[in-house]
C-alpha cells in the first residue's frame, strides 16, 4: 500500500471530496492518473455501501483500477449521458479555465468522457496549481504521423519529445495503438489558441489541452479541501 505522505494525502482528500459530489443513480467517468484513483476506490467504496452507479473509464488503468475497487462499469456507447467525471490534471491554471492533462498517455479518451460529462471535476494536489500552463503538452498521434506533426509543432514554436516507455525499449503506445509527442512551449499565453493549432495538425488525435471544460476544481491538502468553480 502506499504510503501516506503529505502529496499522497493530499490526492486522497481531492479524490474522496469529489467522489461524494456523486449522487445514486448516476453514470461516472472515471479519469486517469493517481489522483483520479483515489476517487474511483472512493467510489468503490460508496458501491459497497449502496450507491447505485456505473462508470464509463477513461483508460485501461482506470477500468482496472475501478474493477479492483468493486465499481460496476459501462461503456460510453451503452450510456445516454456521464452525469458527472472526475479526473486528475498535470497543471491546472489558476483563475482560468484551462488544464495540461495526458501525463498516462489518456488524455484523448479522457477528453471525450470529460467534455461529454454534465459537470467535469478536477482532482489535484497544490503542485498542480500554476499563474502560467508551461507543462509539456502531451499530443497524441497517428503513428505514420509522428515526423509531420513534430514539424508543425516546431512551426509552432514547441518541442516535440516522443514519449519513451520506461520499461521497455520503444515508444509508449496508447491505448488506441498511437504514439505520444511531449510538446514544450514554455509559458503558454494563450491556451485556446494554442489548443485550436494543435487540433488543426492532420495527424493529431487529440491533444492535451483542456480549455473551458472544467466545473469544480477539487484541491487537497495538508488541512482538507478547497473547491473553486
Ligand atoms: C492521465 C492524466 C492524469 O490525470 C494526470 O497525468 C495526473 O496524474 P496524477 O494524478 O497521477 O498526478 O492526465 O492522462
Amino acid at each position: 500500500m502506499e504510503k501516506d505522505t503529505s502529496e499522497t494525502a493530499a490526492k486522497r482528500r481531492a479524490g474522496e471530496s469529489a467522489a461524494e459530489r456523486v449522487e445514486d443513480g448516476m453514470v461516472v467517468g472515471l479519469g486517469t492518473g493517481s489522483t483520479a484513483a483515489c476517487a474511483i476506490d472512493a467510489l468503490g467504496r460508496r458501491a459497497d455501501a449502496g450507491l447505485d452507479i456505473r462508470g464509463v473509464a477513461t483508460s485501461f488503468q482506470s477500468r482496472e483500477r475501478a474493477k479492483a475497487a468493486g465499481v460496476p462499469l459501462a461503456s460510453l456507447d451503452e450510456v445516454d449521458a456521464v452525469d458527472v467525471a472526475i479526473d486528475g490534471a498535470d497543471e491546472v491554471l489558476e483563475g482560468g479555465n484551462a488544464l495540461v492533462k495526458g501525463g498516462g498517455a489518456a488524455h484523448a479518451r479522457e477528453k471525450i468522457v470529460d467534455a461529454f460529462a454534465d459537470d467535469f471535476l478536477v482532482v489535484a494536489d497544490p503542485s498542480k496549481l500554476t499563474n502560467a500552463l508551461s507543462h509539456p503538452v502531451p499530443v497524441e498521434v497517428l503513428p505514420d504521423a509522428r515526423t509531420t506533426v513534430s514539424a508543425s509543432v516546431e512551426a509552432l514554436g514547441g518541442d516535440p519529445v516522443l514519449r519513451a516507455a520506461t520499461r521497455k525499449d520503444g515508444p509508449v503506445v496508447t491505448d488506441n495503438g498511437n504514439l505520444v509527442l511531449d510538446c514544450d512551449f514554455g509559458a503558454i499565453d494563450d491556451p485556446a489558441g494554442l489548443a485550436t493549432a494543435l487540433a488543426g495538425l492532420p495527424g493529431v488525435v487529440e491533444h492535451g489541452l483542456f480549455v473551458g471544460l472544467t466545473d469544480e476544481v477539487h484541491v487537497g491538502d495538508d488541512d482538507g479541501v478547497r473547491v473553486r468553480a
